[in-house]
């Protein structure tokens, strides 16, 4: 069975009428794990946040999206937030930016964790900590106590996949959340990530610009170039014989797709497959 089912899905910008992403169908199975590549620009963040219904007002989408069966087009917002969460959880790049600046995590979990299930503070704090300690953060009590600044980027990664570990989605939508990690910290994220995926027995979305990840993680995948998805199957089959010759390319060079990411790094790619 689908947990998540995309149907026609088209996003445009309703200023200039430019297409982003004409018409995308893909399904993501129980269990598994989709991914989807390509390079900057193509679209994969586009169609993570059609998902969710998060993109900018500006930008319209339609299509069909269902998630456990429910057509989430069709739902109100106050309906949406509810979905939003405990039914589909996203885990952004930059971890800094999903936390409010001017309160200490806990605040954050905690409001989230009692909006969801309307636990008390005592409760919250016990399923953290717990949650915390299995992604390996030591002193949980004192992350709760921290404002997000006080975090590494590696650390507050780990805290919204602790927060999932608790909230139970049925779909995890992980949009590059390792990119802006150093390559040690990306591996044990990584880790993480696999854990959650075998512990929690969710659906997941995982986007990623480094094909090494992905061989590691997905069962699918997606290939995305221009908004369009142009090719798709088995990773493994994938990475051993390619269809479309854009897909040969990647898997061909370096691995490591974001051209911006390489630049910033001193153009050195590092990911290794
Ligand atoms: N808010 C927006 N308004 C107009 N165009 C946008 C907006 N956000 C993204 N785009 C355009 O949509 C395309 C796909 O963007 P995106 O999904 O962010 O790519 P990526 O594959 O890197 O995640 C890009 O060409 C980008 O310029
Ligand atoms: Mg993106």
């Amino acid at each position: 069975m689908n947990s998540l089912e995309v149907s026609n899905l088209k996003i445009w910008d309703s200023r200039t009428g430019k297409v982003l992403v004409p018409h995308s169908s893909f399904h993501v199975k129980q269990r598994s794990c989709l991914a989807i590549v390509g390079e900057s620009g193509s679209g994969k963040s586009l169609t993570c946040r059609a998902i969710m219904r998060l993109n900018k007002a500006l930008l319209h989408q339609s299509g069909e999206i269902l998630l456990q069966g429910v057509n989430l087009t069709k739902l109100s917002e106050k309906e949406m937030r509810k979905k939003r969460g405990k039914q589909l959880c996203m885990i952004v790049q930059n971890g800094m930016r999903a936390f409010d600046p001017s309160c200490v995590v806990g605040v954050h979990l905690k409001e989230t964790l009692a909006w969801h299930y309307g636990w008390g503070r005592d409760d919250i704090t016990v399923k953290m900590k717990r949650a915390m300690e299995s992604v390996m953060l030591k002193d949980p009590l004192a992350i709760m106590n921290s404002y997000p600044h006080q975090l590494s980027g590696g650390m507050l990664q780990r805290v919204m996949i602790a927060l999932a570990i608790v909230l139970e989605p049925d779909v995890v939508i992980a949009d590059e959340p390792t990119t802006a990690l150093d390559t040690i910290t990306q591996f044990e994220v990584i880790e993480q990530f696999i854990q959650l995926r075998t512990r929690m027995n969710c659906a997941m979305i995982f986007v990623s610009h480094d094909l090494a990840v992905v061989k590691r993680i997905a069962d699918e995948m997606l290939v995305m170039k221009d908004g369009a998805i142009v090719e798709r199957g088995a990773t493994r089959d994938i990475f051993s014989a390619a269809q479309h010759e854009y897909t040969r390319f990647l898997v061909s060079t370096g691995l490591t797709l974001d051209h911006h990411f390489n630049k910033i790094m001193g153009g050195v790619s590092h990911a290794e497959c």
